[in-house]
């Protein structure tokens, strides 16, 4: 099918500058759609590509030598990365995880955008003092539980593996509850966050708790963004919940990289339409 966000590329000479993403594997990346379109939206000569390196220390070296001018970070090399960067910011420091990295006159800094999307996501919709619940104790789950705690939230975090669940709650101040006994529980959160792949594709039909436990009152977010609408986001939805989808993360994402390259704050609304063009 023909897209309107194909990339052009006549404008491509000695002077484009490259970015890209690191992960391995890499294929089914998207960032090279919301990336290329943004520097194109923006008259920027320059070109985004993904690579999947066995080694993420060599790929480190090659961002060195090539000049490239900056990287987004995916699985495997969140974590792996940090020893092979010059700088690593706060926010990515205490996360333990870099999802950006930014080369300024050959000096290479860390960052992790992926706490500031789930801020920007919640923050106007008023999370200080408020009990959120989140799901799972990866990378996503991480960032989110430390914005969650930077913003005023009240963090309590349930996982599949226990002691990776409670290491996380501990690290942000938070509790850790087992998913048997929130259903039990005689108060409920204001905000839940699935920061499990559960709902994933191609697992779609799967919910992370039961549809009962969801209150109208309460703010659902899905870190999961295929699909779209995933079976959690449909159900909270139906029960006049205050729905925040995963795009709204992997595009705050993306738009935060984006920002910290070139210091232009992108159109997501583009981005997002991308994205659903993309998965449709
Ligand atoms: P990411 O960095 O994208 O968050 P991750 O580190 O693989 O990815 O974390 C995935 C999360 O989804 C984990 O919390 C994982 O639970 P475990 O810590 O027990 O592995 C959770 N998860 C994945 N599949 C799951 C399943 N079938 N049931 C429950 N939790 C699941």
């Amino acid at each position: 099918m023909h897209s309107t966000f194909e990339t052009d590329i006549t404008g491509l000479d000695t002077t484009t500058e490259l970015y890209c993403v690191l992960g391995n594997p890499v294929t089914h990346s998207k960032s090279p759609l919301l990336h290329n379109l943004a520097f194109q939206t923006h008259g920027i000569n320059a070109v985004y590509l993904a690579f999947a390196p066995g080694d993420i220390g060599k790929a480190v070296s090659a961002i060195r030598t090539l000049s490239i001018q900056g990287a987004s970070i995916t699985l495997p090399f969140k974590e792996s990365v940090i020893p092979f960067l010059d700088r690593v910011d706060d926010t990515a420091g205490n996360i333990g995880a870099v999802n950006t990295i930014v080369n300024k006159n050959g000096i290479l800094t860390g960052y992790n955008t992926d706490a500031e999307a789930v801020a920007d996501s919640l923050v106007p919709l008023g999370i200080a003092g408020k009990n959120v619940l989140i799901l799972g104790a990866g990378g996503a789950a991480r960032a989110a539980a430390f914005a969650i705690t930077s913003k005023g939230g009240k963090v309590f975090v349930t996982n599949r593996t226990i002691p990776r669940g409670q290491a996380l709650a501990r690290s942000v101040n938070g509790s850790f509850l087992e998913l048997s006994r929130i259903m039990e529980m005689d108060w409920k959160p204001h905000v839940i966050i699935n920061a499990t792949s559960l709902g994933m594709k191609p697992n779609e039909n799967v919910l992370p708790f039961p549809g009962e436990f969801l209150l109208p009152e309460m703010i659902v977010m899905d870190a999961v963004y295929t699909p779209v609408n995933t079976c959690l986001v449909q159900t909270a939805r139906k029960k006049g919940c205050h729905v925040v989808d995963g795009l709204s993360m992997f595009v705050g994402q993306a738009a935060a990289q984006f920002f910290l390259w070139t210091g232009i704050v992108p159109d997501t609304e583009l981005m997002r339409k991308a994205m659903i063009q993309e998965n449709t």
